[in-house]
C-alpha cells in the first residue's frame, strides 16, 4: 500500500486545471451499453474508479479501449449480463449498469452493493423506480435479478422519487429511454452529472425533456445510436483545489472550469469574507487572510455538495472563529473528523452537525484516509500543518483524483508518494 508524506506548512499558490468529472464519466460509460455500436467518450479521467468500471464493462463482454483520455466502448455484443460481487464491492457506482443492461437486453444480474464507511447507502430507490417501469426484480443470494415483464419490454410510467438520488435518477433514466411509451421522473436529481448524462442520451437519439430540472419527461424509443460525448471538468476536484486556498492560507486559480457549478461553494467563501474573482471559465480564490466562520449545510444540487463537506471542514479548522457544518445527505459522513483532530483541529460532533473552532496552527501527525473526499481534506490540512504528516491508505484518494500529488506539488506542496513500510 502507498502513502503520502507531506511537509508543512506551505501556503499553496498558483494555477491548476481539473481533469474530467469522475461522477459524470461513470454513468456515461454505462450509457454506452444502451447502443449496439462503438461509443466514444472524451476527457475521461484515469482513476481507480474509471478503471474498475472498465473492468466491469469488459466482464460483460463490451470491449473498452483507451487512447489518452479518450475511451471507446464497443457494445455491439454484450454476451454477459452479470456484474459480479468482486467488482461491485470495490465501487458501488457499478450498480449503474443495471438500468442500461435491463433496458436493452431484458435481463440483468448485478451484485447488491454493500454499505460504506459512512452508512448503509441503500439502493431501494433504484429498484422501486425500475419496478415502476414494470421490471420484475428478485433478490437472489446477494444479487439483484431484473427482467422485462412477460411478453414485453419495459413500460413507461410516472415515478416520483421519495429522495433526490443521483444514482437512482441515472439508472431509471437509462431504463426509461428504451421503455415503451412515456415516463415522467419527478424529484429527479439535478446534479450536473445527471444533466450531462441526459444530454449524452439525447445525442444518442433519446427523447428527454426538462433536462436540468427535477422533472424529466422521457418518450421511449426502440433503439439508440452510440454515444459521442466530452466529459466536463470535475466540479468536486475544482472545489477541492479552490478550498486549498483558505485551507492553507494561499491563493489558487482553477482554470478551464464551469463557475456555475460552484455557486454553493463560492457562496460559503463569500460569507467567509474571502476575495474571489470569477471569470467565464476560471475562478481565483484568495485565502491569504483567515476565513471568517461559515455555516455549511449539505443539500442536493444546487445546494452545497456533501462531497465538499470534508475539504471545507479542513479550511474551517484554521479559520477565525466557530463554524458549523451540517450533513443532511449522509448523516454519518464524518470519518475525517477524528483524523483532522489528530492534526490539532478542534471539532465537536453533535449528531449530524460538526462544530469547528478554528485554531491558529495545525500540527503534522500520522493520519489515515477513509474515503475519497475525506482523504483530500486530510492532504489539504497536512499542507497547512507544521511538520510532517503521513497520510496512509491513499488508494481512496486515487479513486477520485488523478495524480493529485503532482498537481499539488505544482502549487508548491511538499508531498511525496511512497510505499508504506510494513
Ligand atoms: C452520488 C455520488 C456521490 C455523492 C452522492 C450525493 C456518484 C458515482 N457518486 O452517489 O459522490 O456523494 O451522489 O451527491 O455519482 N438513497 C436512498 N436509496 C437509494 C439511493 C439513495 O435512500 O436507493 C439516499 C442515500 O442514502 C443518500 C441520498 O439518497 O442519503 C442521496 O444519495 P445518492 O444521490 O443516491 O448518492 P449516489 O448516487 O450513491
Amino acid at each position: 500500500m502507498e502513502r503520502f508524506v507531506v511537509e508543512g506548512p506551505v501556503a499553496l499558490r498558483g494555477s491548476v486545471e481539473p481533469g474530467g468529472s469522475k461522477n459524470t464519466a461513470l454513468p456515461l460509460m454505462c450509457a454506452a451499453l444502451l447502443a449496439e455500436g462503438v461509443s466514444e467518450l472524451r476527457n475521461v479521467p484515469d482513476l481507480r474508479d474509471t478503471r474498475t468500471l472498465i473492468r466491469v464493462l469488459d466482464t460483460l463482454g463490451a470491449k473498452c479501449e483507451r487512447d489518452g483520455s479518450t475511451l471507446r466502448i464497443d457494445a455491439r455484443e454484450v454476451p454477459v449480463r452479470e456484474a459480479p460481487y468482486e467488482l461491485v464491492k470495490t465501487m458501488r457506482a457499478s450498480i449503474t449498469v443495471l438500468g442500461p443492461l435491463l433496458a436493452r437486453f431484458g435481463e440483468a444480474r448485478v451484485s447488491m452493493p454493500g454499505g460504506c464507511a459512512w452508512g448503509p447507502r441503500p439502493v431501494d430507490l433504484h429498484l422501486e423506480g425500475l419496478e415502476r417501469l414494470s421490471a420484475c426484480i428478485d433478490l437472489d443470494h446477494g444479487y439483484i435479478d431484473a427482467k422485462w415483464p412477460k411478453g414485453s419490454r419495459l413500460k413507461g410510467a410516472e415515478i416520483s422519487f421519495r429522495i433526490s438520488s443521483v444514482g437512482a435518477t441515472e439508472n431509471v433514466l437509462m431504463a426509461a429511454v428504451l421503455a415503451e411509451g412515456k415516463s415522467v421522473l419527478r424529484n429527479s436529481a439535478r446534479e450536473p452529472d445527471v444533466t450531462s448524462l441526459a444530454e449524452g442520451l439525447v445525442g444518442m437519439g433519446a427523447k428527454i425533456e426538462g433536462i436540468g430540472t427535477s422533472t424529466l419527461t422521457v418518450e421511449g424509443v426502440d433503439a439508440l445510436q452510440p454515444l459521442n460525448f466530452e466529459v466536463p471538468p470535475d466540479r468536486i476536484e475544482v472545489g477541492t483545489f479552490l478550498t486549498a486556498a483558505p485551507a492553507t492560507g494561499g491563493e489558487i486559480t482553477v482554470t478551464n472550469c464551469i463557475p456555475d457549478h460552484q455557486s454553493a461553494l463560492l457562496e460559503v467563501f463569500r460569507s467567509g469574507g474571502l476575495d474571489m474573482e470569477v471569470g467565464e471559465n476560471y475562478i481565483r480564490v484568495d485565502g491569504r487572510r483567515p476565513m471568517n466562520p461559515v455555516e455549511v449545510v449539505t443539500a442536493p444540487y444546487p445546494g452545497f455538495p456533501t462531497d465538499m463537506q470534508a475539504q471545507v471542514m479542513a479550511a474551517c479548522a484554521r479559520s477565525a472563529g466557530v463554524s458549523t457544518l451540517t450533513e443532511t445527505i449522509y448523516l454519518d459522513r464524518f470519518t475525517h473528523v477524528a483524523e483532522l483532530r489528530r492534526l490539532g483541529a478542534k471539532i465537536r460532533l453533535d449528531g449530524n452537525v460538526a462544530v469547528v473552532t478554528g485554531v491558529e496552527k495545525l500540527q503534522g501527525a500520522p493520519v489515515m484516509a477513509t474515503d475519497i473526499r475525506a482523504s483530500s481534506a486530510l492532504v489539504l490540512a497536512a499542507c497547512a500543518a507544521q511538520g510532517v504528516t503521513t497520510v496512509s491508505r491513499i488508494y481512496h484518494i486515487d479513486r477520485g483524483y488523478e495524480r493529485i500529488e503532482q498537481r499539488l506539488a505544482g502549487l508548491g506542496a511538499r508531498i511525496v508518494r511512497e510505499e508504506e513500510p510494513d
